[in-house]
């Protein structure tokens, strides 16, 4: 399985109501080889008329911290979500979703292999990581060796940090998700290959 025909069985799913609301699945975005993934939520309105996840404005902002710590996606890191198609207005993705829908993104993590794993909000964090607070979490490393009970063939870091939306009206926040993505070179260059 490559990570094309992956992409092709996404983008026929319709294993849960979602699908029925949105234009299309979106599997994900940038260097399917490189060693970083970022994990968000789920598309939102721009998204889903573009197909491409993290291209509204929560996704301008991350791309442009990214950018300024010299990580592009086309060359990076890889972008997917939790959940792959878009929630009506915007809501968070409901248990039951997320349960349908992130078998593909086990999948996805199999497929790639990331050394390191930056969660964006707390849906993918406690996925990979149950049971902990964003607050205590952000900008810590977590290696994990399982996911949702099952055991991973390889053993990833964890990188929590806050989703990009809650900087958009709270510049501390944004110096916050800055200084814990400033993390990355360090945490690439310490993670054995
Ligand atoms: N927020 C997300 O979590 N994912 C997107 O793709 C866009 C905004």
């Amino acid at each position: 399985m490559t990570n094309a025909d992956l992409d092709t069985r996404i983008r026929a799913c319709d294993r849960c109501p979602l699908r029925s609301g949105c234009r299309s699945p979106i599997p994900g975005d940038g260097h399917f080889g490189s060693r970083i993934l970022f994990i968000g939520e789920a598309p939102g309105k721009n998204e889903d008329i573009e197909g491409v996840p993290f291209v509204g404005r929560s996704g301008k902002l991350l791309t442009s911290i990214l950018q300024d710590l010299g990580l592009e996606r086309e060359r990076d890191y890889y972008i997917t979500n939790i959940v792959k198609c878009r929630p009506p207005d915007n809501r968070d993705p409901s248990p039951a979703e997320i349960a349908a829908c992130s078998g593909y993104l086990v999948e996805q993590l199999e497929l790639m292999r990331p050394d390191v794993i930056v969660t964006l909000g707390r849906f993918s964090f406690n996925f990979l990581v149950p049971n902990r607070g964003m607050t205590q979490s952000r900008g810590q490393c977590f290696r994990i060796h399982g996911v949702a009970d099952r055991p991973l063939s390889f053993a990833p870091v964890v990188l929590a940090c806050y989703h990009p939306a809650v900087a958009l009206y709270d510049p501390k926040k944004r110096g916050i998700i800055t200084e814990d993505l400033s993390k990355l070179p360090e945490i690439i260059a310490s993670v054995q290959l």
